[in-house]
């Protein structure tokens, strides 16, 4: 094999693209200023940012004694819920389809008209499954091109809060069903079939917005009563983004990484989990608890090889965002890599399970794509060299750059640009870890 790359170093990847999102949001409960520190610089966090802003929320960075263009640490004026405005025109989302469906979740309780678009990625995704829900709420909406898909007007009304037992383990759709659910009269309740990420409730709980777990499982909300009091928020690392060099380092013997500050909250924990699963050297030091989430330091050590595993229905959700970077450790097992039940992938900003097989069998591995999910069979050595599609994903993107380094050939990536929507830096982060040592 030529490659003899491996990860060595310290890194703090930036702050939570979800809980980001969230902290930006959730900023319209309260009426008055709100800091939020180590937020996401992700593309998509300032389509949040844009679209409130448009709403009459305001937004400065705080000097962070580095000069504050540089700063991660922001300062959030917020009306309150009952002094947002109606857009002049249109929230553009982006990439984002936090923004949207949390924003769309939001606004049903605003009685104005809001317009919500997104790019060509955006415009693809379903909308639906937010967007019908809302309206058995008493919302109004309007789809402008295609039904079930953005661009779409939502005209807020008085709603009525319901229970929602979702088919989809989909934590943006529940936390669109709980924020419309704080503005509607009586009780809005919303179960998932199998445990998601939980940042809403866990942020809920931090910044005292009442709610209340049900024996069912379910998490509900009644309306909110007055605003909730300004918050201070300290966002912790994105695992999402520290999977790329866990598996890059759990896959390049040689490597050792210490990833600082990441979220370990069991609803994201899945790439732990799976690396685990597949017999990787990775342990979890420093555990604490920050502004309501479970935190830790990651260590990985290069292993000389992972072994096989499967990846089932229960826990995708627990790390759909990592299944794309989880198959490079698939390739390079000592025997396969099942994923089963992620048909979701399909509808994520590219359809992963179609571009995961395309890539890795391009690059000489075998792979068998279902509808729900793909096998792929571990290779000590991958020969690479091959074209790498992206469609404009930004996982796909960093997955194709790591990839690169651990196959025999270096990939033509489509384009790496992409990355910035969850991590503008990512290729000099990578690179500064890399190193050859043969
Ligand atoms: C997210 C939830 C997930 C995830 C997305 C972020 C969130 O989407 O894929 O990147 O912040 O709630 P779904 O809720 O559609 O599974």
């Amino acid at each position: 094999m030529a490659a003899k790359i491996r990860l060595k170093g310290v890194l703090t990847v930036p702050g939570d693209k979800s809980i980001s999102h969230r902290a930006l949001i959730f900023s319209a409960l309260t009426k008055g200023t709100n800091k939020i520190h180590q937020l996401s610089p992700a593309e998509d966090c300032q389509s949040s940012i844009q679209c409130l802003s448009k709403l009459g929320l305001q937004f400065a960075r705080i000097a962070n004694g580095q000069g504050s263009s540089e700063s991660t640490s922001w300062q959030v004026l917020s009306p309150g819920l009952d002094g947002l405005k109606a857009p002049e025109n249109t929230l553009y989302a982006g990439n984002s389809g936090t923004t949207i469906r949390l924003l769309s979740g939001l606004l049903a309780g605003q009685e104005f008209e809001s317009r919500l678009d997104g790019d060509n990625s955006l415009r693809s995704r379903p909308m639906a499954r937010v967007l019908d829900h809302l309206k058995s709420m008493g919302a109004s909406v309007t789809f402008q091109a295609l039904d079930g898909r953005a661009p779409f007007t939502i005209t807020g009304k008085k709603l009525r809060g319901r229970h929602f037992d979702l088919s989809v383990a989909s934590a943006q759709v529940e936390t669109a069903l709980l924020l419309a659910g704080l503005q509607a009269e009586g009780e809005t309740s919303v179960k998932l079939p199998s445990l998601a990420r939980d940042h809403t409730v866990r942020m809920f709980k931090y910044l005292g917005v009442p709610f209340s777990k049900k024996a069912d499982g379910s998490n509900s909300v009644t309306k909110l009563a007055k605003p909730i009091s300004e918050f201070e928020i300290t966002v912790p690392s994105d695992i999402s983004s520290a999977a790329f060099f866990m598996v890059g380092a759990a896959c390049l013997p040689g490597s050792e990484i210490l990833l600082r500050n990441v979220c370990v909250s069991p609803g994201r924990a899945l790439v732990i989990e799976v690396l685990k699963q597949m017999g990787a050297n990775i342990s979890l030091l420093n555990e604490r608890e920050a502004s309501g989430e479970a935190i830790a330091d990651i260590k990985v050590v290069g292993s000389e090889r992972l072994g096989g595993t499967t990846i089932t229905p229960e826990q995708v959700a627990q790390g759909v965002d990592e299944i794309p970077i989880l198959a490079l450790a698939g390739a390079c097992c000592s025997g396969i890599l099942t994923v089963k039940g992620a048909s979701e992938l399909r509808h994520k900003e590219s359809d992963r399970l179609a571009l995961i097989t395309k890539n890795f069998q391009a690059a000489g591995c075998t792979v068998e794509e279902f509808e729900d999910g793909f096998s792929i069979h571990g290779s000590r050595s991958i020969e690479g060299g091959s074209r790498w599609l992206t469609q404009l994903d930004h996982r796909l993107a960093m997955t194709g750059q790591v990839a690169s380094l651990v196959f025999n050939n270096a990939l033509e990536i489509e384009e790496t640009a992409s990355a910035a929507v969850s991590y503008p830096g990512f290729t000099d982060d990578l690179l500064a870890l890399a190193s050859d040592h043969e």
